[in-house]
Parts: structure tokens; C-alpha cells; sequence
């Protein structure tokens, strides 16, 4: 053999061997780095621990979470110094936080990822025990503000597939700053009476898409908030709660838009409100517009469609009271059912900026077996195909 050739041979399998080793998926069980599955046992490091494995790894990772209990504080997983960009977190557990709200409640997330590059979390629950928060809130004694229960800011291409999240303090899910999310199959619950736990809030995020999701809880079940685009919400089931809101916006001057999104073949029931845009009667340079409100069945809902420029409670911080926010292009199709109360539609556009080019097509809301009726100030667009309550566009 010759030099050269043995040198090939040498070079061959390392790239064999490198190419194997980045194939392999390596499985860090959180039990190795000492997690319980007692439910008492404080996890929180051991559950750091396994990140900062997987995170480390050059090949794919994955965190396994074996059946059981996890009790576990709050936690930042950092992505931005992660050589493996693809983790994944298999969860066949349940993660509790501390049912002892003072823990959590002061540090905004109980389970934050940060700067994450390619994540999947598949199954598992979290549950958020808010119960007692949500007492302290209601009996109006002071109390802390509330952990959201899984929140992901400035992450990309991330995946939540087939998790339940429960009783969360505050939001079950927040993305903020994200690009490309994909989060199907998820279970989503609180009482209908319990404060501020929507269901999943998006903001300052693009390409992100709920899909086959069940959603019941106190607040709105889907809120999204300023600056996203190109959203994607399919076969979502919404209630008890609030409905599906673009908004509150508005508050800033200098606000990005909401542009580009899609809300497809949901079925409202018993909720406040069924597909809602929201704006503060503040002035503002936001915008809303390109939205597609598609095959929605309201069964029972307080306001099935909805525009309210007017948000101002207590009428506080609202100088000008008119939105400055721009709503155009905003499309509702085949949306029907029932209606709680006598006017099923609201478009209560700002007398500043009215809404354009809003279109209603096929469209069937009743109460009480009666037709409902509809109310509309500084609405413009355009009607074809039923549209019941009529006399709006
Ligand atoms: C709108 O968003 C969808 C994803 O929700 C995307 O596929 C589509 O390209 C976007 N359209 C524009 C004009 O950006
Ligand atoms: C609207 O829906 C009601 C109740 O389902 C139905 O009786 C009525 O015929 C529908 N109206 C139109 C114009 O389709």
C-alpha cells in the first residue's frame, strides 16, 4: 500500500466515523442528573443538567422525561451557546411547578427557552397548580403578577406536539420573537373563571401555525399580539374563554403591524367572544390587515365577530379616544351559529382611521332562534353570498 493511499483510507473513515457520530441521537434521561418522579423532590437542576448535555452534543439530542412527577422551579433554557440544533424533549411525565405561588410568581416564566435553534418537545403535561394565585387575585389582596407556564422568546424553528398544559398562574404559552413554530395537538385547560390564563400568546413572531388544538380557559384562548405575520390557526376547539383575538394593540405610537393571518375551522363554544380584533383608543401607527376568518361554528357565543376600536377600561389613558390602528383586508367566510346575545356582530371601527375593505361572505349568526342583528360605525367593505345579520356593509 502507498502512502497516499493509506492516507485516503485514513481519511475515509473519519469522515465515516464523523458522519455516524453526527447521525446517532443521544437520549439524556433527566433521572441520570438526579431527577425525581416523586412530585416533591426539587428536579430543577437535574432537569438543567440534561440541557446543558443535550446542548453541548453535536449530534441530535434527545431529553427523555420517563413517567412520573417532576417538581420543578422556574427554569431558563439557553439556547444561544447550543451546538446541537436539534433537541428534543420527550416528555412522558408530568412537570409540576410549586404549588406555593410565591416561588414562581415574581419571575415572569416558570419554563423559558431562549435563543433556541431547532427544538421539539413531544407529549408530557405541565401543569402550573395556579389555583391559589388565581384565589389571592380574585379576593383582590395583593399578590404576585404570575408565571407563564412555557414561554419561548427569540427561538427558530420550534415544534410542541401533543403536549397538555394545565392550571397555568398566568399564560399556558407564550412566542415572543420567534420565526417558524409549529404547535399541533395541544391540550390547553383552566376554569373558565380563572384570570389571565390565555391560552397561547404570539408576538413579534412569524411563520407560526396552531393546529388540532383543544384550548379552555379564563381568558382568550388565542391572543396575537403586535408585530406577527404569516400565522397559520387550524381546527382549534376554543372554551370555556375568550375567544380568538388579534389585539390588544395599540397602545404604543410606534407599534409594528399584524399582518398575514389565517384562522381556519373553529368551533367557539360558550366563549365571550368568537374572532375579535381589539385596539386601544389610543393614537398609534399599527396596522392590521390581510386577516381571513374561515369555517368558525359560534355555538353560543357572547360576541361572535368583533371589531372594538374603543378599548379603554374605565375610560383611562385613552387622550384622543380614537385608535389610530389601520384595519383593512379583513375577510369573514362561512360563520355560523348561534349567537348569546341579540347583536352577534360589532364592527366598531375608530372614527379616526375607519376599517376598509372588510369582507363578509356567507355568514349566518342567530339568537335565540331569531335573527340577530348586527352594529357597525366606520366599516367599509363589502358583502356577497348570505350574510345574516345583514345591513352592515
Ligand atoms: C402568508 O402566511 C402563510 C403561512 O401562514 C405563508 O405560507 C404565505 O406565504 C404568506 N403570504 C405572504 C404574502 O407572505
Ligand atoms: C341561517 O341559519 C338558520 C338556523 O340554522 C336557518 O334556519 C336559516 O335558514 C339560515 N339562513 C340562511 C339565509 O341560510
Amino acid at each position: 500500500m502507498t502512502f497516499t493511499s493509506n492516507i485516503l483510507i485514513s481519511l475515509l473513515a473519519i469522515f465515516i466515523l464523523f458522519n455516524s457520530s453526527s447521525a446517532a441521537n443521544l437520549v439524556y434521561n433527566v433521572k441520570n442528573y438526579g431527577a425525581k418522579s416523586d412530585g416533591k423532590s426539587d428536579s430543577t437542576t437535574p432537569f438543567l443538567s440534561a440541557w446543558v448535555a443535550a446542548c453541548a452534543s453535536t449530534s441530535p439530542a434527545t431529553i427523555y422525561v420517563p413517567p412520573g412527577n417532576y417538581l420543578l422551579r422556574s427554569i431558563m433554557f439557553a439556547g444561544q451557546s447550543c451546538k446541537s440544533s436539534a433537541i428534543t424533549i420527550r416528555i412522558d411525565g408530568t412537570l409540576l411547578a410549586p404549588s406555593d405561588y410565591n416561588v414562581i410568581g415574581n419571575s415572569g416564566n416558570w419554563l423559558k427557552f431562549e435563543r433556541v435553534n431547532g427544538l421539539s418537545i413531544y407529549g408530557g403535561t405541565i401543569d402550573g397548580q395556579g389555583s391559589r394565585l388565581w384565589a389571592c387575585k380574585t379576593s383582590g389582596k395583593s399578590c404576585p403578577h404570575g408565571a407563564t407556564s412555557l414561554a419561548f422568546y427569540n427561538s427558530n424553528n420550534i415544534v410542541i406536539n401533543g403536549l397538555t398544559s394545565t392550571n397555568s398562574q398566568m399564560f399556558h404559552i407564550l412566542i415572543d420573537g420567534c420565526h417558524s413554530a409549529k404547535l399541533q395537538g395541544l391540550k390547553v385547560s383552566a376554569p373558565g373563571d380563572s384570570p389571565n390564563t390565555d391560552g397561547i400568546h404570539i408576538q413579534e413572531s412569524t411563520g407560526v401555525a396552531i393546529l388540532s388544538t383543544h384550548i379552555g380557559t379564563g381568558d382568550d384562548c388565542i391572543s396575537i399580539g403586535h408585530g406577527n405575520s404569516n400565522l397559520w390557526i387550524e381546527n382549534i376547539a376554543c372554551g370555556p374563554g375568550h375567544g380568538i383575538s388579534i389585539g390588544s394593540l395599540g397602545w404604543d405610537l410606534e407599534e409594528a403591524g399584524v399582518q398575514n393571518v389565517t384562522v381556519r375551522t373553529v368551533t367557539f363554544t360558550g366563549t365571550e367572544n368568537g374572532v375579535r380584533v381589539k385596539t386601544w383608543a389610543r393614537p398609534s401607527n399599527g396596522f392590521v390587515r390581510n386577516v381571513v376568518f374561515q369555517h368558525a361554528l359560534m355555538v353560543n357565543v357572547h360576541n361572535p365577530i368583533i371589531i372594538d376600536q374603543n378599548y379603554c377600561p374605565d375610560h383611562k389613558n385613552c387622550p384622543s379616544q380614537g385608535s389610530g390602528v389601520k384595519i383593512s383586508d379583513i375577510t369573514y367566510q362561512d360563520i355560523h351559529g348561534t349567537s348569546a346575545t341579540q347583536v352577534a356582530m360589532k364592527l366598531d371601527c375608530s372614527k379616526n382611521s375607519p376599517c376598509s375593505n372588510i369582507k363578509m361572505e356567507d355568514v349566518n349568526l342567530s339568537y335565540m332562534d331569531q335573527p340577530a342583528s348586527a352594529s357597525c360605525e366606520n366599516a367599509g367593505g363589502e358583502a356577497s353570498g348570505t350574510v345574516e345579520p345583514s345591513g352592515c356593509l
